[in-house]
């Protein structure tokens, strides 16, 4: 049986639907919408595993359904391939009463969700997100984008899907490399709601990092509860609210944009995470016993070695050009504790670029399980 999270907004609602029924459910849920034609914008990766499963689904349909592979990297992040889609829409006649499905990633999810809040003024869109990135983290709360001018989600739009289909499945073929960089957005969730939800994910999280079977359902349920709950009250990241969903990001994005984008994501973040805790600890926001028991908490998850070849003063100089920068100063994410986040704090370069080296230094100085 499917489990449902439902994402209340105050203009719309929609259900997370999480299970091994959930693409018959997919199935059903379109058809029910009546639409005149569904573009599956679709990860090339998940055509070449999945494609009997894709087309057995999706025939499934009673509208027309159309196909636009993706070659699902950060470089087609982009207005240009923005561009390609809108001209496949407009060539194959979709109008507002089409629908657009996004089959892959976080690549393809914010992709796919940007061209549908754009395109027509607005043409409704289901994530079914296929890595553990996008199951736990970037398919829900209406975040959409492409990279611009080497900055990352520079362009985009809060846009809400339909619903999002989670089906768990998918991530039998996933690389071991992936499933870890997923791990980095489940790493951040440990950090931003209670004690209970820090012990469930950092165990799960180990058990993952050493090869065991983990409660993955559990693990993207838990996630998911939090984001939508955070989404739910600050859905356009006015309050504030919404921006602990950033903890770690503000060096993370500067690490994809330096290290041209070798680093995921995901390691990109875990990364990030550990120089928003130094920096929370050289600031006075978390005490050095609490920093050292977090440390020792996760020693099963270091940083990626890749960090330490980066340029401190490109990823500095990136740092200020982040969206999340107002005014031209540097403004983070920081823990007190583990639920209690600070946001906008202001820090001067030399305490970043300290907070950066001590990441590095736990590159070099641990082992990892
Ligand atoms: N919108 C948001 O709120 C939000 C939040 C977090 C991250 N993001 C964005 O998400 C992106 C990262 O997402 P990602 O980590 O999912 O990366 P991705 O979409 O690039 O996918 C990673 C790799 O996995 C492959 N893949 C996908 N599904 C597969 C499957 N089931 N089996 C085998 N291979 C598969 C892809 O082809 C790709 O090579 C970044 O661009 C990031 O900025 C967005």
């Amino acid at each position: 049986m499917a489990k449902v999270i439902n994402v209340n907004l105050s203009d719309k609602c929609y259900p997370i639907i999480i299970g091994n029924d959930s693409l018959s459910k997919t199935v059903q849920k379109i058809n029910d919408l009546s639409v005149s034609k569904c573009l599956l914008i679709v990860d090339q990766n998940l055509i070449k595993y999945h494609s009997l499963l894709i087309r057995k689904t999706f025939a499934l349909l009673n509208c027309k359904v159309y196909s636009f592979p993706l070659i699902a990297i950060e470089k087609n992040k982009s207005l240009t391939q923005t561009e390609k889609i809108y001209k496949f829409l407009s060539d194959n006649s979709f109008d507002r009463n089409s629908i657009i499905v996004a089959l892959g990633g976080g690549v393809t999810g914010d992709i796919a969700g940007y061209v549908a809040s754009t395109y027509m003024r607005g043409i409704r869109v289901i994530q079914i997100p296929t890595t553990l990135l996008s199951m736990v983290d970037s398919s829900v709360g209406g975040k959409t984008g492409v990279n611009f001018n080497d900055q990352k989600n520079m362009i985009g739009t809060f846009y809400q899907p339909e619903f999002v289909s989670i089906y768990p499945e998918f991530l039998a073929t996933l690389s071991k490399r992936e499933l870890l960089s997923g791990a980095g957005e489940i790493f951040k969730y440990s950090f931003l709601a209670d004690n209970r939800n820090y012990n469930l994910l950092k165990n799960n999280l180990l058990k993952l990092f050493s090869s065991q079977s983990f409660a993955i359902e559990k693990t993207i349920n838990a996630c998911l509860v939090i984001k939508s709950n955070i989404v739910e009250n600050d859905e356009k990241e006015i309050t504030g609210l919404r921006k602990i969903l950033n903890f770690g990001h503000t060096f993370a994005h500067a690490f994809e944009v330096e290290s041209n984008y070798k680093l995921k994501h995901g390691e990109a973040v875990i990364g990030g995470i550990y120089c928003a805790l130094f920096l929370s600890e050289i600031l006075g926001y978390i005490t050095s016993d609490k920093l050292n028991s977090i440390l020792n908490d996760y020693k099963f998850i270091r940083p990626n070695k890749k960090l330490a070849s980066l340029n401190m003063d490109n990823i500095f100089n990136s740092m200020g050009s982040d969206k999340k920068n107002s005014n031209g100063k540097k403004r983070f994410v920081l823990v007190e504790d583990i639920g209690k986040i600070v946001v906008d704090v202001v820090s001067e370069k030399s305490m970043i670029l300290r907070s950066i080296e001590k990441m590095n230094n736990l590159i070099w100085n641990s082992k990892t399980v």
